[in-house]
């Protein structure tokens, strides 16, 4: 049975331009459950945290200080086959690859500002799960 939830955050640029409330459409169209939802702001460390599969990847620095430069807001989000569903929900990582009707395609504004972020395994899920959110924030 694949994992029923995974974990999404709106980048920075998509939040400073405004696009929460159409991403979060988009997200709830396509029946995801909100389960935890929080905005907050990354410090350097803490991108560099989340990201640090990235680490020693010549976009790495850039990515973590493009990613702390304003708030995001994190989704823990639910639903039957989520992680697989997500990332073809958000589309292409670069946004001149992603498909019609995708978020990215919507909202991107490059390959580094491409709106936002999905776990791409089980493994990572979790990680960014409980990177974000305790037991107690998830309904
Ligand atoms: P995330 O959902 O954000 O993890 O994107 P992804 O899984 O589609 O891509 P990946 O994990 O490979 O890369 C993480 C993020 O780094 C991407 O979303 C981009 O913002 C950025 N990124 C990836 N590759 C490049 C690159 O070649 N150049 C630049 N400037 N940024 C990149
Ligand atoms: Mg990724």
């Amino acid at each position: 049975m694949p994992l029923g939830y995974t974990l999404a955050m709106i980048k920075p640029s998509a939040c400073r331009k405004n696009h929460v409330g159409p991403i979060l459409a988009m997200i709830n169209q396509a029946d995801f459950r909100i389960s935890a939802i929080r905005s907050t702001k990354l410090t350097k460390e803490e991108a560099e945290r989340f990201y640090e599969m990235h680490r020693g990847k010549e976009f790495y620095d850039d990515l973590c200080e493009f990613m702390s430069s304003g708030s995001i807001i994190a989704l823990l989000l639910e639903k039957e086959n989520a992680i697989e569903d997500f990332r073809k929900l958000i589309g292409n990582t670069n946004p001149e690859m992603a498909e019609e009707g995708t978020v990215r395609k919507r909202f991107a504004e490059s390959l580094q500002k491409n709106a936002i972020h999905g776990a791409d395994s089980p493994e990572n899920a979790k990680r960014e799960a409980d990177f974000f959110f305790n037991q107690r924030e998830r309904y």
